[in-house]
């Protein structure tokens, strides 16, 4: 072996290591300079050498923009469910039944169940093969590159003690810190939000993106090896023997030698889990040894050596005193019920979603009617029902709104849509100040000391009713404001003057037309180059960009033909701020490729492979799904695989880099601008 691969080889060693210290032992051994130093060299090896390629490898964590469905395999074990208990005395019923059946001493179990979505990994010789999800059972689907972004799963395992091949079952989960980021910035971007950590896992594990799933830092806890040659003889060794491979299993699990310990652990647990960085929604009890197990059996759909016990979400009844109607920044209209203040989870709740004008019409809901509130993996409080025996005295029915409780224009129902919108967007408070905060955040125009109130006070004063007025205010008029300062307020303008400079893109998602989020806002601009071409866009041609449905095209071809709206953009225009693409993400058009055929493989650090597709084909191009003697050209980014290489140089096809490529389109001379 040479030098450069034992190199590569070492790093892989150390890396996996470290990363198994950080995130499985939480006890780093260097610093994340150190760490991030080593990866960057081990990419810039792995960049060099793409013989050495390892799909393996901890590079590999930062996942890839290729976009392929998911193909489904077969579980070698069905994955099965267990049986739910609810009550203490159906915990008594399972064990008296595990007692009568074995007929000897046995131990038990307990572990926390885990609330988010399960998986099945598979190792061969030491190294992850396969990650699937439980799909129907019998059949799950293959997520392996999603799952090889979870930094706490091991891709190669640690020691030489592991079976040779066999399996481990998880649950893959969200952090309640991620999940609340995450639908905080969902919010921001007017996402609809994941109720609860467990959608927002599935959601994420299914994602078609893994680079996107390795922004989400999602976490995994393991609680069952399967396999022929299994380390040990009892389910709890193996877990032990587990997390010396490197998995996370958790260290709240529990070997129990009675029924009475057993309700200890659940007593304990249903109030200390409130603590936990993870959600979870029971106990899982199980039977430690496997020839006990294997004795006891299976139903049809469950192990007879396991249950779960599910904790109570947690119920409080309280008076519905009214509701209330909230207005979004797009118009979106949400009913909030006040109630009298009960206490729930530890908090005092005093308001609970109703979500949406059907919810409120299945609950047939009356003032002055007890309610049941819950709390379950949500995190607003939700009515469940109505507790129509303390019914005695009510007050009128609860009726969805038909007018806007901020300026009263008439509500709108969009055809497939729960949500009502008040369509006033232009002159209805809470949008107009929705919209500002929008248009300065972050992600838009990053107008960083603009905060909820001081939008509210420039509103309320008069002195911004539209976001082009932003550009109108001077340092003087914002210093006067409440709680600014004369340094603070430089701040401001200064941020503002910026915005000048802000891509196109950004300015697009800042107008904060509904549905155009981020990244739609991205494919816009890079489909039609500026504002006004997608002005003369049909709805059939916004249609035709890649991830842009009918709804979509609807929202923005109704936006930019309204007559105010093409008014703000003109003034935005007039004050300077972007409306075209830059010259350098302008994309090139010709017919220099035609009839050349090209493959893209790996990762590219300029354009995303959607782009390069585009690009190939606005010059004539034509893109194809794989290697064969038909194929002119490879645009090779990153960990291009293996196999395709070998193939790629067996049939003598010319391999181009992503500044290769793009080297060919400018000497086209053909270069047309949109
Ligand atoms: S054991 C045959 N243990 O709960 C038994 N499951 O229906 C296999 N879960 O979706 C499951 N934590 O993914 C087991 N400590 C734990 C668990 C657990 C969460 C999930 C599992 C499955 C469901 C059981």
């Amino acid at each position: 072996m040479n030098e450069i691969h034992q190199k590569i080889l070492h790093l892989r060693k150390q890396l996996h290591q470290y990363n198994y210290e950080y995130y499985v032992l939480s006890q780093p051994t260097i610093s994340d300079i150190e760490f991030d130093f080593l990866l960057k060299n081990l990419q810039a090896l792995e960049e060099l050498h793409p013989e050495y390629y390892d799909s393996n490898s901890p590079t590999q964590r930062v996942g890839s923009d290729s976009t392929t469905s998911f193909v489904q395999v077969s579980h070698q074990y069905p994955m099965l469910s267990l049986s739910n208990t609810y009550s203490e005395g159906e915990v008594r019923d399972f064990y008296e039944r595990v007692s009568k059946s074995i007929d000897e001493p046995f131990e038990l179990v307990c572990e926390l169940k885990f609330d988010g979505t399960s998986i099945s990994l598979i190792y061969e010789n030491g190294v992850l093969k396969q990650a699937i999800t439980r799909g129907d059972g019998e059949k799950g689907d293959d997520v392996t590159n999603n799952v090889k972004t979870i930094r706490t799963i091991p891709l190669v395992l640690h020691g030489n003690q592991y079976p040779a091949f066999f399996e481990v079952r998880g649950e893959i989960v969200m952090p309640w810190e991620v999940f609340d980021m995450l639908n905080k910035e969902r919010e921001e971007q007017d996402e609809p939000l994941f109720a609860n950590p467990r959608n927002a896992t599935s959601g994420t594990i299914k994602l078609q993106n893994s680079s996107l799933v390795a922004k989400r830092n999602l976490d995994a806890y393991f609680y069952a090896v399967l396999g022929n040659n299994l380390p040990a003889n009892t389910h709890y060794d193996n877990l032990l023997r587990a997390r010396e491979y490197g998995f996370k299993v958790s260290t709240n699990t529990k070997k129990c030698s009675s029924l009475q310990e057993v309700l200890e652990y659940i007593e304990y647990w249903d109030i200390a889990r409130k603590q936990l960085p993870v959600a979870t929604d029971g106990i899982v009890i199980k039977v430690n040894s496997l020839t006990q197990q294997r004795f006891l059996g299976l139903t049809a759909k469950s192990p007879r050596w396991a249950i779960a016990y599910k904790f109570q979400a947690e119920k409080a009844v309280t008076r519905l005193n009214s509701v209330s109607y909230q207005v979004g920044r797009t118009g979106a209209v949400t009913p909030v019920a006040n109630l009298d203040p009960v206490l729930l989870s530890g908090t005092i709740v005093k308001r609970a979603s109703l979500h949406n004008a059907s919810i409120i019409a299945s609950l047939d809901l009356y003032v002055g009617d007890s309610v049941f509130v819950e709390k379950g993996g949500e995190i607003i409080p939700k009515i469940t029902g109505v507790d129509l025996d303390a019914r005695i005295l009510i007050g009128s029915k609860i009726q969805f709104i038909t007018h806007c409780p901020e300026c009263g224009s008439k509500l709108v129902n969009l055809p497939g849509e729960a949500a009502h919108y008040c369509p006033n967007e232009d002159d209805c408070p809470p949008q107009i100040k929705g919209k500002i905060e929008h248009f300065v955040s972050r992600k838009a125009m990053n107008i960083d000391g603009l905060g909820k109130e001081t939008i509210d006070l420039l509103y309320q004063q008069g002195l911004v009713k539209k976001v082009s007025d932003l550009y109108d205010l001077s340092a003087e008029q914002l210093s006067v404001l409440e709680r600014l300062g004369e340094k603070s307020a430089n701040n401001i303008i200064e941020a503002i003057e910026h915005t000048k400079q802000i891509p196109f893109e950004r300015v697009l998602f800042a107008l904060g037309i509904r549905f155009v989020g981020e990244t739609v806002a991205k494919k816009l601009a890079m489909a039609f180059h500026s504002i006004d071409k997608i002005q003369e866009a049909s709805i059939q041609e916004l249609v035709e960009v890649d991830e842009i449905g009918e709804r979509i095209a609807q929202s923005v071809y109704e936006y930019l033909h309204n007559n105010k709206h093409q008014q703000l953009i003109q003034k935005l225009k007039d004050y300077g701020l972007q409306f075209t693409l830059a010259e350098d993400k302008l994309a090139l058009k010709s017919t220099i490729l035609a009839g050349k055929k090209f493959v893209i493989s790996g990762t590219f650090s300029q354009f995303s492979r959607d782009e390069l597709k585009d690009l190939i084909e606005n010059n004539g191009g034509k893109n194809i799904g794989s290697v064969s003697s038909q194929v002119d050209f490879i645009v090779a980014g990153d960990n291009m695989g293996p196999a395709k290489l070998a193939k790629a140089q067996k049939l003598n096809i010319t391999l181009l880099t992503e500044q290769e490529f793009m080297a060919m389109l400018e000497n086209g001379k053909t270069i047309l601008k949109k």
